[in-house]
Parts: C-alpha cells; structure tokens; sequence
C-alpha cells in the first residue's frame, strides 16, 4: 500500500503541474452541460492519470469523470483529473487533481494535490492523514455558531428544486460564513486540515469525494449522507463532512422540515 501511495502522490503532482502550466491559459472550452464545462486540460491530465496508472498497475480497474469505467474488480481507482474546472476556466487558481484507490465501498488511498499552493494532502487507511507530509487534524471547533462551512452546488441547480440554495441560506445565518471554493476534493481537504469545520454538498459523483472523505476520516473528521446514514457509496451521493462535534447540529440544520 505505501508504494501505491507514493505512485498516486507521484502521479497527482505530475498531473498537478500540467495544470498550474495551463492555469490562465485555456483555449478550448466545451460544454458537457449548459455550465457544465470542459477545458482540453481536463482531457490531458486525465490522459496522464489513465497512462500511469494502466502502465504501473494494468489489472486495477478504474472509474475517471472523463471516460467513465474501465475493467472492473475489487480495486479500483477514482480519478478526477481536475477538480474546479468551471474555476480553471476562468482563470480563478482554485483547482485541484483527485486521486483515490478503493476496495469495493472502502477508500483505502487518497490523494488531492493543489497545484497553485503546492499542497499535497494524501491519507492512507488507518495511516492518518498529511499535508505534505506533516500530520493533519480536524479542527476543535464546537458550535456552529463559531464554524466556518464550505459547501457546492451541483450542474443542475437550474432545474432541480433540490439545489441546496435553502440549506445554503440556513447556514450561512447559524455560522460565521460559508463559502464556495469551487472543487469539491479541496473543501475536503480543507476540512482535514482544520481550515473548515464542515462540508456538506449534494449529487457528488466519486472522483470528487472518493480521495477527500479518506482525508478527513484519517485527519478525526466524520462523513454520512446528508441525511446521517453511513453508506456514502450508494448513488446519487450526498456528503456531510464535519469535525464530528458538529456533525448532529449540521444533520438538524440539513434535515429540519420545510416549516421550521
Ligand atoms: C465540481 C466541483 C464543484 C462541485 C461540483 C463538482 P468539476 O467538479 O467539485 O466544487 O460543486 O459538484 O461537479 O466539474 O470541477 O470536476
Ligand atoms: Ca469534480
Ligand atoms: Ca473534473
């Protein structure tokens, strides 16, 4: 496991610096979905990750956003060759790459690297999780009152009534703010690292949380659903990340009923 670690640190910085090479210099934008975009860096670092990892371990299988399942088995990698690609796009340097390594429902590698601040969190099973390398912890943070929330919202929050909009506004008047970076594996990297005290966003696919959940798990930190249960596998996923203090107060804030 340590040298499959060391090769998805490897591979995510390679991938990394493709990207901090294309930051503010996209030329080719395309549309997955009304702003659903794709840039031609998404398809090369994604390109990048499927070599290595084909090369280095040919029996893995693989789920990547860009070109979906390939072969199956009990190990398989989640990869998201750029997270934050609406921000790429834009030339906002808040991206990331997402790599995971899985045994059936259970993240046993993780790695987000940001290639802008160079900060590579990794997290191994049982292992703990890093920022380069030095041990990272939730943070203490126990009252929502005094928290700062990150949280997302997904492609179709034009057309689904389900688009978090009202959870946003609940939380941003109970807390001292909540932002939205924009990549999904850096919010829960930086819950891991103490900097948020919760996360929670809706209709994830697993690239975007398959390395962060491991990350925060391993730094002391809690995941469920958004509605508490534990099986964060089951599609489409939501995900609470929290400190584990605040979790049952975000789970009444996400789960009160329309009235109240
Ligand atoms: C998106 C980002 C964003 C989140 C969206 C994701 P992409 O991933 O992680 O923060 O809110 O739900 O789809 O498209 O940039 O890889
Ligand atoms: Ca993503
Ligand atoms: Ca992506």
């Amino acid at each position: 496991m340590e040298e499959r670690l060391r090769f998805a640190k490897d591979l995510a910085l390679e991938a990394g610096a493709l990207l901090r090479q294309g930051a503010g210099r996209v030329t080719e934008i395309g549309h997955k979905g009304e702003i659903d975009l794709i840039t031609e860096f998404d398809l090369r670092s994604e390109q990048l990750l499927l070599e290595g990892i084909n090369q280095a371990y040919p029996k893995d299988a693989i789920l990547s956003e860009e070109d979906g399942p390939i072969g199956d088995g009990d190990y398989r990698w989640l990869i998201d060759p750029l997270d934050g690609t609406t921000n790429f796009a834009h030339g906002i340097p808040i991206f990331s790459v997402s790599i995971a390594y899985t045994r059936g429902n259970q993240p046993l590698l993780g790695v987000v690297y940001d290639p802008m601040r160079e900060e590579l969190f990794s997290a191994a099973i049982h292992e703990g999780a890093r920022l380069n390398d030095r041990r990272i912890h939730v943070s203490s943070t126990t009252s929502l009152n005094e928290s700062l929330l990150v949280t997302g919202f997904s492609y179709d929050i034009r057309t689904n009534p389900d688009n978090n909009l009202d959870h946003f506004a609940a939380f941003a008047l109970r807390t001292r703010g909540v932002r939205r970076l924009g990549s999904a594996a850096m919010d829960l990297a930086y819950v891991a690292a103490g900097r948020f005290d919760g996360y929670w966003e809706m209709r994830l696919s697993p690239w975007d949380w398959g390395a962060g959940i491991l990350l925060v798990r391993e730094a002391g930190g809690y995941v469920t659903r958004t509605n508490g249960e534990a099986d964060v596998f089951t599609e489409p996923t939501s995900i609470l990340a929290t400190n584990g203090h605040l979790h049952d107060e975000m789970l009444a804030v996400l789960n009160r009923s329309a009235s109240t």
